[in-house]
């Protein structure tokens, strides 16, 4: 039966994570997955999430299973997170935000098998790949203008006005991964309407609210989006906001239709894929959520994270037009979130792993949460060497 299996394509975010820690050179610089990093280059636990696991050592009684859509704490916080106080959704826990999007995507192929999914191009290359693998029809819309390194608004217009009605629309509600190009509150008003005329459904992944302007203000376009479409999917993480990656914490909300029928059929779903979902991170997330100290402190130090990565983007663009003499990279103090994409070649990319130790992905998506004040400086100057 093995001799059977086929070799797997890899993941090139993956395969990039381990050449770094490969590689033997002291002074590489690690700039590809997503996971947030501080100037010493840790991924620490966050205080909120301390305090959390320690208060829920002592008064946890039983690990006996939750509901198989998890905690319905955990949902209602998440979307009240996500959606403002008092919002009404149906929800389930997921193993991260990749388990919130193959649940959407399993949820849509058996609502509506003939739709169709549209993903921005470029977008997280595991959109497609689960995708790909759940055999579902899917098409790009246009969203990045390579030139500017900005949202090429005009094609996405353009392209979403093609979009049938039923088809499911991938939106990334903040922080763009892999662009960094985001659009401005007055373009998101363009694309619910132009997805509300087009009877077309929404389908938000959220992995990085509070990285991009703040947590109500990246979490404004599905509240948009879920004011004006009758039909809207979530699929949120908690893995970067809460830095709890391997928690595997997420929640997929469904908004609109007949609300217990919904709920019903995602609890089933999560009863196919693996019965019920992990809840350790998902009630930290609770307690975090739900008392106003810890969510205080939770917030004092994710924003102290959102700045420090905007002040390194700005650092960052200021040393790239220092070294390039040229304004040709400063889209990156206006992206937004983890990640820019540089617009640089394969070929300039390998150059900065392979003679420089710079890690970025080969579509020169950047993380800058890789970065400190020192490595920015070092980027800039190697960029500029192999333009
Ligand atoms: C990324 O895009 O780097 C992260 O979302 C991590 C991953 O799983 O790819």
């Amino acid at each position: 039966m093995f001799d059977a299996l086929k070799a797997q394509p890899q993941d090139k975010i993956l395969i990039l994570m381990q050449q770094f820690r490969d590689d033997p050179r002291k002074d590489k610089i690690d700039l590809g997955v997503g996971v947030y990093k501080d100037a010493q280059g840790l991924t620490p636990v966050m205080r909120a999430v301390k305090t959390a696991e320690q208060q829920l050592w002592q008064a946890e009684t039983t690990k006996t299973y939750t509901g198989l859509a998890g905690d319905p704490g955990f949902v209602q916080a998440m979307a009240e997170l996500i959606l403002g106080p008092g919002a009404q959704a149906a929800g389930a826990a997921t193993p991260g935000g990749t388990g919130a999007l193959r649940q959407a995507f399993e949820l849509i192929r058996h609502a509506a098998p003939g739709a169709k999914v549209w993903l921005p191009a470029p977008t997280w290359p595991n959109h497609t790949a689960i995708l790909r693998y759940l055999g579902m029809d899917m098409a790009e819309y246009r969203y990045f203008d390579e030139d500017s390194g900005g949202l090429d608004m005009g094609g996405l217009l353009e392209d979403l006005g093609r979009v049938a009605a039923g088809d499911v629309v991938l939106l990334h509600g903040c922080c763009h991964n892999p662009t960094g190009a985001n659009p401005n509150p007055v373009e998101w008003q363009a694309i619910a309407d132009v997805l509300a005329q087009r009877r077309a459904v929404a389908l938000v992944d959220l992995a990085y609210q509070g990285f991009g302007d703040g947590l109500a203000e990246d979490a404004a376009a599905t509240r948009l989006l879920a004011d004006k479409l009758p039909e809207l999917l979530i699929a949120a993480s908690c893995s970067k906001n809460f830095g709890i990656y391997r928690e595997r914490t997420g929640v997929l909300l469904a908004l609109g239709g007949d609300r217990a029928r919904v709920q019903e059929n995602l609890a089933w779903l999560n009863r196919m894929n693996y019965s019920f979902p992990p809840d350790h991170g998902a009630r930290l997330v609770t307690m975090i959520l739900k008392d106003a100290t810890l969510r205080a402190d939770w917030q004092a130090e994710l924003e102290q994270v959102r700045h420090g990565m905007l002040a390194l983007r700005q650092a960052l663009a200021q040393a790239l037009q220092t070294e390039t003499r040229s304004d040709r990279f400063g889209f990156v103090a206006a992206h937004r979130g983890m990640f820019s994409r540089l617009g640089l070649t394969p070929d300039q990319v390998e150059r900065l792993r392979k003679d420089h130790g710079i890690y970025m992905v080969g579509d020169s998506r950047l993380n800058i949460a890789g970065l400190n004040a020192q490595t920015v400086t070092v980027l800039a100057k190697v960029v500029a060497g192999v333009l």
